[in-house]
């Protein structure tokens, strides 16, 4: 039985692929994650009982402390999904994001390469470090045109620029070292346990309670969406079939303008939750974000082709199941717009 050590599997997409792991395969995994105010392990309990899961509380850039993991879970993989992730948080304070994303990876890799180098035979020849990781490293699009993994990086805001620094890292590792790595560059993700600072919760959130819908700019740059699931799945394919040193772009083919968004959440909300109707009354345009990125969209043709993933969901499928699960999950969503899933996760630890 394989351990995979996970960073972030306590975030949106890390608890995704936890869960996807714990349930659909019979790897062990250690979730490896510092707990900002990102992570809640509320999104976790459905499998936090399984003797195949473990966590470990810890920053990543605690070099001490990483090894000790290492050395004492022996992992064949790293998914490295840890990071600080929300664009507007990078712009007001920057200093977490070369912290955790550039200096946390670092520290990672040198963690990794002490343990691959410990390996022997088979286990060392099968080590993967796979680097998750974001579209916005290529900045922004025209009118035309996609990403691909021939793109040059030209990231804009400190996020994308400390995610663009740590792809170079993981790829001088490979390059200088020949540790064995995978990268991937994903587009907007969107789903259930997404923390309401991100566009979609955030507007399905404020319209259940009356509260303006803040629309960035005209509302007209637009975002490649793709359903948590679909993303976890992708990870998973390529961990256990991409080709080392290969990056693949992970897209679902779904451009929207934030406008068009914002509208087919109230739409869905005036079916599902009729109190409030019509919800598109609550829409509020706001001064633009700094430096904004028009336009991302992923050719995600080179993982469907050579890997075989395709999304299994279209945005209209994966946006009304969105939007039913925060109806539904309001013990979740309360604890954390009180921010008690900080307090809860202190008990559990205490
Ligand atoms: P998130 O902000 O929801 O979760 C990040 C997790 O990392 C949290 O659990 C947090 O506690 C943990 N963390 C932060 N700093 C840490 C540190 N120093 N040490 C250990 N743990 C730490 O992020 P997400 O949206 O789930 O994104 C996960 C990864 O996927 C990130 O690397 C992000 O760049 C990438 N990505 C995200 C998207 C998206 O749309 N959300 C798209 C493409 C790629
Ligand atoms: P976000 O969810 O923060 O993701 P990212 O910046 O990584 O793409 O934002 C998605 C889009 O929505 C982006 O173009 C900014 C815009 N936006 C708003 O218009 N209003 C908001 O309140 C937020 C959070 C984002």
């Amino acid at each position: 039985m394989k351990t995979i050590l996970i960073t972030g599997g306590a975030g949106f997409i890390g608890s995704a692929v936890v869960r996807q792991m714990i349930n659909e395969t019979d790897y062990k995994v250690v979730n490896v994650d510092k707990l900002t105010y990102a992570g809640n392990l509320q999104s976790l309990v459905s499998v936090s009982n399984n003797p195949r899961y473990k966590f470990e509380q810890v920053d990543i850039c605690d070099a001490a402390e990483v090894s000790r993991v290492f050395r004492e879970h022996q992992p064949d993989a790293i998914m490295h999904l840890a990071a600080e992730s929300h664009v507007d948080r990078s712009i007001t304070g920057p200093a977490d994001f070369i912290q955790t994303n550039i200096v946390g990876t670092y520290t990672l890799l040198e963690a990794a390469r002490a343990h691959w180098n410990s390996l022997e035979g088979e286990r060392k020849a099968n080590f993967r470090f796979h680097h998750i990781s974001t579209d916005e490293v290529y900045g922004s699009l025209g009118d035309a045109g996609f990403f691909t993994e021939d793109t040059a990086y030209e990231p804009n805001s400190p996020y994308s620029a400390s995610k663009a620094s740590s792809d170079h890292l993981v790829r001088a590792w490979h390059h200088t070292y020949g540790m064995p790595v995978v990268t991937t560059n994903c587009s907007n993700n969107y789903g259930p346990y997404h923390f309401p600072e991100k566009l979609i919760p955030l507007v399905i959130l404020n319209a259940v309670n009356g509260k303006p819908l803040p629309i960035y700019g005209k509302g007209d740059n637009i975002r490649d969406w793709l359903y948590v699931d679909d993303h976890a799945r992708a990870l998973r394919t390529v961990l256990e079939t991409g080709k080392l040193g290969e990056t693949y772009n992970i897209g679902g083919w779904n451009e929207k303008t934030n406008l068009e968004v914002v509208q087919a959440i109230c739409v869905l909300l005036d079916e599902l939750h009729p109190q409030g109707a019509p919800h598109a009354n609550l829409i509020t345009y706001v001064a633009d974000r700094a430096g904004h990125d028009k336009r991302y969209a992923i050719d995600a043709t080179k993982i469907a082709d050579d890997l075989g993933w395709k999304p299994q969901e279209t945005f209209e499928t994966g946006l009304r199941k969105t939007v039913a699960w925060y109806l539904e999950n309001t013990d979740w969503v309360k604890g954390v717009t009180s921010g008690e899933y900080q307090n809860w996760i202190k008990k559990q630890y205490a």
